[in-house]
């Protein structure tokens, strides 16, 4: 399954509790990417500029990596997509893509969040430096403050959240991402989600939305 939505909707979130409860990975190629800067590689310090922007990486750079990512054995049984395909071009080579797989996507969530919330939202988020997990300074605040509950590393901001970057981003979405939800619209498998709600009740929601499609 995809999950589709604008930037601090909660799709990362959303997605590892996904994973958790259906048993298959969540493939973030947001993560992907910042794990390539983390690194040092090749690519990181190609898109490292790009990525603290808020801008798209090319199409081309982020196909050949979701192609190989979905090609690893823990992906035989499904998989969740969080931010990828966000432009047309990525949507069709992904339906290409699978169909070559004969893997076909089973649904598309798009987590639906007004503009003027996310700002709020993305500027009290914090990350582990070490596992990624996202926090919330307010809503979803770490047990100790600063330090990640699940391996103990530090909180990070990310070098995309400040206030610049974060409009950027929502510029983008609207612009290149936003035509890829009316590509699937004309196919059955968009559910819409309310992504304003308690975390709890969201996957839920997510859940029932997707009912026996999901089962594996
Ligand atoms: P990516 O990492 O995908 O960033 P994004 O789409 O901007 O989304 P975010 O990760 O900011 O937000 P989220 O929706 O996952 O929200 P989260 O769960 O963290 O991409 C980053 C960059 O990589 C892109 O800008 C681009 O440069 C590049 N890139 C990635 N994919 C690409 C592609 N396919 N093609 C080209 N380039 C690509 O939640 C946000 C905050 O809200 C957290 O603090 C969380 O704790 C909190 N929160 C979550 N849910 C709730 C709730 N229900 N109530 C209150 N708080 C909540």
């Amino acid at each position: 399954m995809v999950l589709i939505g604008p930037p601090g909707a909660g799709k990362g979130t959303q997605a590892s509790r996904l994973a958790a409860h259906y048993h298959i990975p969540h493939i973030s190629t947001g993560e992907m990417l910042r794990e390539e800067v983390k690194q040092g590689s090749l690519i990181g310090n190609q898109i490292k500029d790009c990525l603290a922007a808020g801008n798209l990486v090319s199409d081309e750079m982020i196909l050949g990596l979701v192609e190989m990512r979905l090609q690893q054995k823990d992906c035989r049984l499904g998989f969740i997509l969080d931010g990828f395909p966000r432009s047309e071009v990525q949507a069709i080579a992904t339906q290409a893509l699978l169909n070559r797989l004969q893997r076909p996507l089973d649904a598309v969530v798009q987590m639906m969040m007004p503009d003027d919330e996310i700002v709020t939202r993305l500027s009290c988020r914090r990350i582990c430096s070490q596992c990624a997990r996202p926090y919330h300074l307010l809503f979803n605040a770490p047990k100790v403050e600063g330090v990640c509950d699940v391996d103990g590393s530090a909180l990070i901001q990310r070098s995309d959240d400040t206030e610049d970057s974060i409009r950027n981003r929502l510029h983008v979405f609207h612009k290149q991402t936003e035509p890829v939800v009316e590509f699937y619209r004309k196919t059955p498998l968009l559910k819409e989600i309310d992504a304003m709600g308690e975390v709890n009740a969201i996957t839920q929601a997510i859940i029932q939305a997707l009912g026996k499609e999901a089962t594996v």
